[in-house]
């Protein structure tokens, strides 16, 4: 097994990573953490995949556990779902002991921390993330939130879990489609602060297919500790921590304009990662060979994205409207070699626009847009 311990002032949790690891490792940390209840918060379709799997695995604990299950997908990560959970809670007579375990994917983990960072103002809780994308990404580091229909988690809080166990052998019934999404944020994490983790990347890049859980293992490993050394020096994300935004101003742009329906969020990071080493190669930040060696990795994982015709005055609102309301420029994140990123501000959106002219000319295999 292999420990990552992510260690905010005054507080350190710490992030179990292995095969067959959640028995005893969340046993353990129930047991520590002092509680009396536990109450599980999951989804339908991992209740059916793994049916009471987390009480079983506390049996032993004599601790009661109970299972709030709620509906599956990012269009149920929204107020009226969290307070299932809060309901749930108050007719379980949950109180401030109460420990709160959020078995799932990032969307799972995202809603029961807030659930957690809310109820009676503040409980405990614990992760335990199954897809890929919340093993290397969305289960550290303690952003919590849900969806308001104006915007992708505008609805939140900083929580950070008490611990946080990443059981690799869920990774085996996640949908090919999910494991190549996560995948992305992974080959984020190398790009921007690891140039290690980017070459071991390269050297298993069919670590995918067939899965080589040792890999992906070490691997999520290294991605864990990149998060987590940022997360330690800027929790509330005032500066370096908006370099884990890599790619993200046209993904988030990629989801928004394709009302979150057509590709999944690490499939639309993929392609904004494109992008955003375009732009850094544009602007003579990034040199010739680096950045044909970051695409030429990136491309046969890419899925083609292909958005509803787009003019200057779409663009410009929707990458605006990525939470920086404040400013008429947004701060885009560049990268200057493998492992060296940087904050770009009052980057301006009419040079973003023609650079992502010249972007879809050039890689149609990345991204195309409709009647343009
Ligand atoms: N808090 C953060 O720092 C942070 C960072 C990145 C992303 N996020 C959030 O994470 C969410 C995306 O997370 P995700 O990609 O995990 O999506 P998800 O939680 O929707 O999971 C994807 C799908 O896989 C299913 N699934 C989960 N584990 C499985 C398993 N082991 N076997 C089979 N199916 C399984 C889920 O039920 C779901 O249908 C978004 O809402 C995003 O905003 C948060
Ligand atoms: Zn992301």
């Amino acid at each position: 097994m292999k420990t990552v311990v992510v260690k905010i002032p005054g507080y350190e949790y710490s992030i179990a990573i292995g095969s067959q690891i959640l028995s005893q490792n969340l046993s353990e940390a129930v047991l520590k953490s002092g509680t009396d209840f536990v109450i599980v918060v999951t989804n339908s379709s991992l209740h059916k995949l793994y049916p009471n799997h987390v009480p079983l695995c506390l049996e032993k604990t004599r601790i009661p556990v109970e299972t709030c299950i709620l509906p599956d997908g990012e269009q149920y990560k929204n107020l009226e779902t969290l307070n299932q959970i809060y309901n749930f809670l108050l007719e379980k007579r949950a109180n401030r002991k109460t420990l709160l375990i959020a078995f799932g994917g990032g969307v799972l983990g995202d809603m029961t921390g807030f659930a957690a960072a809310t109820y009676m103002r503040g409980i405990d809780y614990i992760q335990i993330p199954t897809t890929l994308l919340s093993q290397v990404d969305s289960s550290i580091g303690g952003k919590t939130a849900v969806n308001h229909p104006l915007g992708k988690n505008m609805i939140g809080a900083f929580k950070q879990p008490i611990f946080v166990c990443m059981e690799s052998d869920f990774l085996k019934t996640l949908p090919p489609r999910e494991l190549k999404a996560g995948f992305f944020e992974l080959i984020k994490h190398g790009i921007i602060h690891d140039s290690s983790l980017f070459s071991f990347l390269r050297e298993h890049s069919g670590a995918l297919d067939p899965l080589n859980l040792s890999v992906l293992e070490q691997a999520i490993e290294s991605s864990c500790q990149v998060k987590a050394r940022i997360v330690e020096k800027d929790e509330k994300e005032k500066g370096l921590r908006a370099t884990l935004n890599f790619g993200h101003t046209l993904g988030h742009l990629i989801e928004t304009h394709t009302n979150y329906s057509s590709y999944l969020h690490g499939e639309a990071v993929g392609v904004g990662m494109v992008f955003a080493a375009f732009v850094s190669y544009e602007l003579k930040y990034l040199t010739e060979p680096t950045f044909q060696q970051i695409i030429s990795f990136l491309k046969p994982f890419i899925t083609p994205v292909v958005l509803p015709s787009l003019n200057f005055e779409a663009f410009q609102e929707l990458i605006m409207h990525d939470k920086k309301f404040e400013k008429d420029s947004v701060n885009f994140i560049m990268i200057s070699g493998i492992g060296q990123s940087f904050i770009q501000e009052d980057t301006s959106p009419k040079l973003l626009w023609r650079i992502f002219k010249k972007f879809i000319e050039s890689y149609p295999w990345a991204c195309q847009v409709q009647n343009n």
